[in-house]
Formats: C-alpha cells, structure tokens, sequence
C-alpha cells in the first residue's frame, strides 16, 4: 500500500475482483467446487524466513515454528467483504503453547481503529485436543472481547479440515468443514463494533506461551519443535479493494455458484447442534465479565445449560439474573 493510502480512498475507490481459479486435487475434507487460489496467486511472505515452505503445485503452504521464529502469511490485496477459506492440519502431539491463526485484520494501517475476524487455534499438552477460539473486533473495541471457544468433534492434527469465514456487510459466520459454528449479525447497536473496513488475510504460527494453555500455565517445548502447520486450499472470494482505481459498491459480486451468502436452514441446525456440544466459552453467557451481554448476543437456553454444565463458575453466577433475563432476550429460534 502506498503511504497516501486511507479510508477515504479505499472506500471511494473500490475495485471489485473476482479471483476465480477452479480447484484441481484438492484433499478429500475440502469443498472441491470452491474457488482456490495458488499461493504465489493470492500471498505473500509475512515472515519467518525459511519457516514458510511452498509444497506441491504451489497450493499448499508449511508454516513452522521453531526456536527461533515462527511464521506467516499475507493475502496481497485487501477485502471488503467475501468468503476466505483454508484447509489446515495442525501439528500432532505436544503443542502447548503453539497458536496457530487464521484470520482478517488491517491492525497495520488502522492503529487505533482496527477491525479483525480471527480463528485462534490453540494447543495442547499430549493427548489433550487443540481448542478453537473465534473472535471479532470493530474500530478498534479491543475493550470487548467477544471471544468464543470450541473443542472440535474431530482431531485436527490428524488430517486436513476446511475452515472458513464468510464476511457481508450484515453477517459474519465462522465455518468448519461447512457446518457453520458462529454468526454474527450485525446489530444497529453494535455500532463501529462490527468490522466494517477493508482487511487482509493472514495466516500464522507463533509461540503463545504466555496465554494460549491454560493461561500460560504450559509453555511452548521447543524439545518437540519444529511445529509445522500445513495450508492448502486457499479460497479468497471476496471484493478486493483496490486503492487506486474506482468503482461501485462491493457487495454484488459475492454471490457465486458454491460460495455460501448465509446460513441456510439446515445448516443452521447443524450450527444449533455444534454449539451445545461444542462449545466450551462464551462471552454472551460470562456474567462475571459482562452484567449484560453486549447487544448482538442472542441466548439460547440449551447454550447456557450446556456451558454451565461445562463450568460452573464461569456461567453458573447470576443464574437467577439470567432467568429473569430470558423473557427479554432469548429469541424464540434458539430454544
Ligand atoms: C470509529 O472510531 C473513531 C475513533 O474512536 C470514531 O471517530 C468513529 O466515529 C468510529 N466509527 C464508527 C463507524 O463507529
């Protein structure tokens, strides 16, 4: 980006992009019908030297690290908007420590007004199952966490899974393997909350020992490194925003053959299903952290059951507030 480049400009001078390159092998989890990008197509090098490796035909990444880094990649163009998607296996065996992330942000133009979509993923000691962690900024309200935490019903250090963002200018919804497993609709009272500028995609691994396992409890053991993290089946459909030439409104050209533009009813199902068996945190359900949930948060009885089952502490205070609560704001569709 050229050091003039600013909101203004991006907003005003959008050009919208297809990148529209039609898979070919792609592994067995994978939607095949999915636009897939080469790396050399859609990335660059972000950093780690060495410890980012190009496989294959050019569509699979390694990103390792190791004692004395890790690593990282970049989409070249920024997004308004669209459907970004990875196929990832994560490192085996002992990751304590280790996070891997898979995510949007333009923190590095925007200082103190950032927006970001994340999927954090977490290790673990061995024999204990990396968890994922979704979470979502907006103009820099980096004071309201709204993270969210899931263990998966597979182990995804064993073989590659499909992770997935779609981002409108309504929604947003986190996707694994296709069942989506979070939505996030945006809410008039959410305000600059809901990412709303242009971003660019990263991918990374790095050495998060100070808080990705149990709050930095287990570090990383660089005895077990290198960690490498396999990419493949990168998918950037989305609005690239191009600073320079000019055009009109972004959101026409998601629609696409096999790119979702929100959940559909079965799958909203699925997400139901995922959420009360899966889902280990939640902001909208910690009333330790906020008395009231903030304004997007749509609760669900069987949501709440399943976390203060899972612990007690954290989603057990103030149950009697949340009965109260309940006639208010627990829409009918969740029950
Ligand atoms: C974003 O934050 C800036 C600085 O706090 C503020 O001036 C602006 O109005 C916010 N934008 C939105 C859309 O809320």
């Amino acid at each position: 980006m050229s050091a003039s480049w600013s909101v203004t400009s991006c907003l005003f001078f959008a050009s919208c992009a297809l990148l529209v390159v039609l898979a070919v092998g792609s592994p067995e989890n994978s939607n095949s019908e999915l636009p897939v990008v080469s790396f050399d197509e859609g990335y660059a090098h972000l950093f780690g030297d060495d410890n980012l490796v190009i496989h294959g035909d050019g569509k699979s990444v390694h990103l390792t690290l190791d004692e004395r880094t890790g690593s990282g990649f970049v989409s070249q163009d920024l997004y308004l908007h669209g459907f970004f998607s990875a196929s990832i296996k994560l490192p085996a065996d002992y990751t304590a420590g280790v996070v891997v992330a898979f995510y949007m942000s333009n923190g590095d133009m925007f200082e103190k007004t950032h927006d970001e979509i994340d999927f954090e993923f977490l290790g673990n000691i061995r024999g204990k199952e990396w968890r994922v962690q979704t979470n979502v900024y907006g103009n820099g309200s980096v004071g309201v966490g709204r993270e969210e935490r899931y263990n998966l019903w597979f182990d995804p250090s064993d073989d590659f899974h499909q992770y997935s963002i779609l981002w409108t200018d309504s929604l947003i919804v986190f996707y694994v393997d296709n069942v989506p497993i979070r939505e996030v609709k945006r809410t008039k009272a959410m305000g600059g909350d809901f990412p709303s500028k242009p971003m660019t995609l990263y991918a990374t691994i790095w050495d998060g020992s100070s808080w990705a396992t149990n709050g930095g409890k287990y570090r990383v053991s660089y005895k077990y490194a290198p960690y490498i993290v396999e990419f493949s089946d990168l998918v950037l459909h989305g609005c690239a925003v191009d600073p320079i030439e000019r055009s009109s409104a972004c959101d026409a050209v998601l629609p696409s053959g096999s790119i979702p533009t929100a959940i559909t009813r079965e799958q909203r199902v699925q997400m139901e299903s995922f959420r009360k068996r899966h889902m280990t945190y939640s902001y909208c359900y910690d009333r330790a952290r906020y008395k009231i949930p903030p304004p997007e948060c749509i609760l669900s009885v069987k949501e709440a059951k399943h976390l203060r089952s899972f612990d007690p502490v954290t989603f057990g205070q103030g149950k009697r507030h949340f009965a109260k609560r309940r006639h208010r704001r627990v829409s009918a569709t969740s029950m």
